[in-house]
């Protein structure tokens, strides 16, 4: 169960990677817009994370630490609803709010931040 728990941390570091990925080739150098891989990376995160938030193949005597996933959790939320403003946006043919993108990438930030350092 242990193995399984770590796969699907990796499962849930790829989720994070393909969305901050997306959001970083956007951010620099890109046309500061919102892509459909950005949704499928917050997807995958998304998922993988609330399999994460059960207890379950957890070492002998570890605790979760539901304050912290909980705050993930409304982050996370907020990083959705901000795609799903900015998507419909665009498909407008409206430009993105600057706020509302730069805030995709720096609460994903802040959600690895919390994951790492709380
Ligand atoms: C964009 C959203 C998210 C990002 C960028 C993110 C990022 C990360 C990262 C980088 C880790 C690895 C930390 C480590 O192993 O030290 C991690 C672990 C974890 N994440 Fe997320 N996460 C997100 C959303 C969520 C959500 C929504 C939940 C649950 C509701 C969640 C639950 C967990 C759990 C339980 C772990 C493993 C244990 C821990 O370090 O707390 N994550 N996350």
């Amino acid at each position: 169960m242990e193995t399984l728990r770590h796969i699907v941390l990796f499962v849930h570091l790829i989720g994070f990677a393909v969305l901050f990925g997306a959001w970083a080739v956007q951010a620099f150098g890109g046309k500061r817009e919102f892509t459909r891989l950005m949704s499928i990376g917050m997807s995958i995160a998304a998922v993988a994370g609330l399999v994460l938030a059960a207890p379950w193949g957890l070492p002998d005597g570890a605790e979760m630490n539901y304050a912290k996933i909980g705050t993930k959790l409304v982050i996370l939320l907020v990083i959705g609803a901000l795609l799903g403003i900015g998507t419909a946006r665009q498909k407008r043919g409206e430009k993105i709010a600057p706020a509302v993108f730069w805030l995709v990438g720096i609460l994903t930030a802040t959600n690895a931040g919390i994951a790492a350092i709380w």
